[in-house]
């Protein structure tokens, strides 16, 4: 079962001094023979070289990050598991197994398990209510509005990120085969939001431009592309210590502070509506949305503490206190999401109860990447939350459910 902390302890209570001792690749190739854009994969004369330089000294001499589109090189080497590493690997990328981070495969499965689709939702009540003029008041139909506003395109900007920005510098395949896992229910979220909004025949224009006519969902977007563009850059390149503390901040901007904090009021908010028995679809969208979105956070904090623990040089403290300073700026951002898409209290919810509630999330993102929590003695004011996340996807909450997902199993070949 899924839970609210259910990234892998290993990742976080590894110690550095694991990987430190890790044997130097046999197979590293130690100077890019060809043009940087087209390195060639394990050139024999380079399979050959040995001892080889540690990992921590390819990039100041020179070495080009694999990608996995090199030439094959026929007859190399075979890969070790000692051999792959998050980051700046020099191993093939192109081979799943041996598995290194059976988290990560783990993951990727859970994600298949999981499977679902937007149309298998029955919308029919909440178009019911949407379209009685006295079903719902209008402070909450801002809040679907909103909501429906700011996650149609956020998600669209973790996709970006994950294939424009990430994927090319994430030098591991079974962590590669849960990005694209998490690429694809990125899409369905969108397609979600998008059936919502077709669903209640709202005015498409004005959910899917919110990013650029509401303030407070610009400015989350914005604190969000930044990190993008830095990595999209396509001159970007980690192997330095520089330049891989911009992509570790680029994971953490994504997978802690937009999947794992600018997510929650939202989530919160809608599934409030469904507690009380409204707009039960568009709710229970964002119940499977929400339980997608922390296995995603789970896998970012994984693979962001198995960075660290490689990389120890890049956690310095004044980079930690960077990231700190990252995640205090998006409480704040975030606290104003929460004020302009309620200004009153409504649904038993009001925005003090979110002041309590974003710093409660913040300290829990802190603790889970290693960093100290920031403010003190905040309670959740929503434990009913933790439950809406570990519900297993079998224990439908609001039954509402109409098809099941058709497995291959169920095809018929006449
Ligand atoms: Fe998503
Ligand atoms: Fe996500």
């Amino acid at each position: 079962m899924l839970t609210f902390d259910d990234f892998s302890p290993e990742t976080a209570a590894e110690p550095a001094k694991k990987m430190q001792g890790a044997a130097p690749s046999p197979i590293v190739a130690s100077a890019p023979p060809a043009p940087a854009t087209t390195p060639s994969l394990f050139p024999a004369a380079a399979v050959a070289a040995s001892p080889v330089a540690p990992q921590a000294s390819l990039a100041s001499e020179g070495v080009v990050n694999l990608t996995g589109v090199e030439e094959i090189a026929f007859a190399a080497g075979r890969i070790r598991v000692d051999d792959k590493r998050i980051i700046n690997c020099h191993a093939d990328l192109n081979q799943l197994v041996p598995f290194k981070y059976e988290w990560a495969w783990q993951k990727y499965l859970d994600g298949c398990a999981n499977h679902w689709m937007p149309q298998e939702i029955s919308m029919n009540r909440d178009i019911a209510l949407w379209k009685d003029p006295k079903g719902l008041t209008e402070d909450e139909r801002t809040i679907i509005k909103r909501n429906l506003g700011f996650f149609s395109t956020a998600d669209s900007l973790v996709a970006n990120n994950l294939v424009l920005a990430i994927y090319r510098h994430i030098t591991n395949p079974e962590c590669r085969q849960y990005l694209l896992r998490q690429a694809f229910e990125e899409a369905v979220h969108t397609h979600a939001y998008q059936y919502v909004v077709e669903s209640l025949g709202l005015d498409e224009g004005e959910i899917f431009n919110m990013y650029r006519e509401v303030d407070c969902i610009h400015d989350k977007d914005a604190f969000q592309l930044q990190f993008t563009q830095e990595l999209a850059d396509p001159n970007f390149n980690t192997g330095t210590p520089e330049t891989d503390k911009r992509f570790l901040r680029n994971l953490i901007g994504y997978y802690v502070i937009m999947e794992g904090l600018f997510f929650y009021v939202g989530f919160v908010q809608m599934l409030s509506f469904g507690r009380q028995n409204k707009m039960t679809g568009a709710s229970e969208q964002f119940q499977y949305i929400l339980r997608d979105e922390s296995m995603h956070l789970n896998f970012g904090i994984d693979m962001i503490n198995q960075i660290k623990n490689e990389n120890p040089h890049l956690w310095t403290p004044e980079f930690q206190q960077e990231i700190t300073d990252l995640i205090k700026q998006g409480v704040e951002l975030e606290y104003r999401y929460a004020a302009d898409t309620m200004p009153r209290g409504v649904l038993g919810l009001n925005v003090q109860m979110f002041h309590e509630y974003l710093r409660f999330v913040a300290n829990r993102r802190m603790r889970q990447i290693g960093l100290p929590e920031e403010y003190a003695g905040v309670k959740n004011p929503f434990p009913w939350m933790s439950e809406m996340i570990d519900l297993k996807k079998e224990k439908n909450f609001f039954e509402t459910r109409v098809i099941d997902y058709q497995t291959g199993g169920a095809l018929s070949w006449d």
